[in-house]
């Protein structure tokens, strides 16, 4: 489980937010045979969407197919079944679905089947525990092929008819992750939905960077690192990148990204480094995120003398796992995927403290602060009505 494999789980924040997406079916927004509201992809890179009368083609760089999505109550669907090496045919919207859960599991009301029951979000976790959903093995390919699709992350899965690459992490982005909301949309003829979703996404992101990136103070240095067997390394992930560029923060630039704490010339190079740190985000990755605190960063960092580590005596050493179920499934690699203006505020509090913010995702634990364990008893909403996009205040 390690650089993150791209959470299944995204799938569930995205239903969750147009919510008559439906692996189930659709109350309310009658399919007509000819399709009358469009999803416009504007940012992402790796889907595209075309409109027909009474079909939509979805192509998809993430496993190089396209989906041509077939109107229930068309000719065409009743005649027309593909599946090759390059197309696939859905017929919309899906009577029912079901998503990998392997690393980072989780459901919604309208899922029907998923494949482990480590859920990162409330909702779903009391919809699991109240029976409303089958848990089945992800390598029982029998199983997989009784719903109409499977929406899997994994572009090295063996292919099936019935399987569609969800792929926001192909994106450079927070924004063109966030779209792919369009993609699921598309599935379920809640275009309108999902765009008025994104756009209020989009727009409250755009608003916060704007806010954060004119300001005229210093911009603090950050490091996204992580340790994993005596080696740190500098993250490279683009849309990380980018997040601290939008919350008016500077990138550490470092000459390589990888350092040997084993390795003296390694050790004095990654110590001098780090001097020039104002911000830490430690993503290391640990099967125990309760007990990973800043006595356990020390001891991976290896360095004696930390006085000129800023980082540390100013209390800015961060971890995006304040929000955990089961010690397995972080919120950040779910619901962080679809709203990032809320990481996006995050980490703008991170870098210009206000003291008066409550942060969704990050925890800081050069002050000791603890994972919260997320719990069906979080579940502050409905499960029957669409989860809206949090807003959060700008300007
Ligand atoms: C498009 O979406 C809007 C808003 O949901 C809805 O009022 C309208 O009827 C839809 N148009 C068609 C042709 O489906
Ligand atoms: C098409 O899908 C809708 C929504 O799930 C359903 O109500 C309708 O009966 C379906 N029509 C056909 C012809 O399958
Ligand atoms: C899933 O199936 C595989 C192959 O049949 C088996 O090895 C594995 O133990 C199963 N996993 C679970 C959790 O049952
Ligand atoms: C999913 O829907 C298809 C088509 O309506 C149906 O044949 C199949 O039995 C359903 N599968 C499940 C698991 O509900
Ligand atoms: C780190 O350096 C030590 C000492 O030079 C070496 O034994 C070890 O294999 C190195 N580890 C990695 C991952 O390169
Ligand atoms: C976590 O920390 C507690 C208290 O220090 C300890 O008892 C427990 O064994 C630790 N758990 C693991 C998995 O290391
Ligand atoms: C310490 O953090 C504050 C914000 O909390 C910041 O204004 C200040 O510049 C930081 N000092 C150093 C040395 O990084
Ligand atoms: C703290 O935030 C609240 C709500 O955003 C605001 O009303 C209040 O004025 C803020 N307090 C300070 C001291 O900035």
């Amino acid at each position: 489980m390690d650089s993150a494999p791209f959470s299944c789980l995204q799938v569930f924040f995205f239903l969750a937010l147009v919510r008559y997406f439906s692996c189930a079916y659709v109350h309310g927004a009658a399919p007509t045979v000819k399709v009358g509201n469009f999803s416009k992809v504007e940012d992402a890179g790796n889907f595209h969407i075309y409109y027909g009368q009474t079909f939509k083609v979805i192509k998809n760089a993430a496993d190089g197919q396209s989906y041509l999505l077939l109107q229930n109550n068309s000719r065409i669907a009743s005649r027309t079944k593909y599946c090759t090496s390059r197309i696939k045919s859905f017929v919309i919207p899906l009577s029912n679905c079901s998503v990998d859960t392997t690393y980072f599991p989780g459901l919604l009301e309208s899922l029907k089947g998923i494949t482990t029951d480590n859920v990162a979000s409330p909702c779903v976790r009391k919809l699991y525990e109240g029976g409303q959903i089958e848990l089945f093995n992800n390598s029982d390919y029998q199983k997989f092929a009784e719903f109409s699709s499977y929406f899997l992350s994994d572009t090295n899965q063996q292919p099936a008819c019935n399987f569609a690459t969800f792929a926001p992490s192909m994106e450079d982005n927070p924004l063109q992750r966030a779209e792919w909301i369009k993609f699921m949309g598309a599935f379920a003829n809640v275009e309108a939905r999902a765009n008025q979703v994104y756009t209020a996404v989009k727009e409250n992101y755009l608003c916060l960077a704007k806010i954060a990136t004119t300001r005229t103070t210093f911009k603090p240095t950050v490091a996204w690192m992580r340790y994993k067997n005596g080696v740190w390394s500098f993250t490279q992930e683009k849309y990380q990148l980018k997040y601290v560029q939008d919350a008016g923060g500077e990138i550490l630039g470092a000459n390589k990204n990888t350092y040997n704490v084993s390795d003296p010339d390694d050790l004095e190079e990654f110590h001098a480094i780090l001097c020039t740190v104002e911000v830490v985000i430690d993503e290391t990755v640990t099967s125990d995120p309760a007990n990973y605190s800043l006595t356990t960063f020390i001891q991976n960092l290896n360095v004696e003398d930390r006085s000129c580590f800023s980082f540390i005596s100013n209390t800015s050493l961060w971890r995006y796992d304040k929000r955990v179920q089961n010690s397995v499934a972080l919120d950040w690699d779910n619901g962080a995927v679809s709203q990032p203006q809320l990481a996006l505020a995050d980490l703008i509090e991170v870098l210009f403290p206000t003291e008066n913010y409550t942060m969704t995702y990050f925890r800081n634990i050069a002050k000791g602060e603890v994972p919260i364990n997320i719990g069906p008893e979080m579940c502050d909403r409905d499960t029957s009505s669409a989860m809206e996009p949090t807003i959060v205040a700008c300007g």
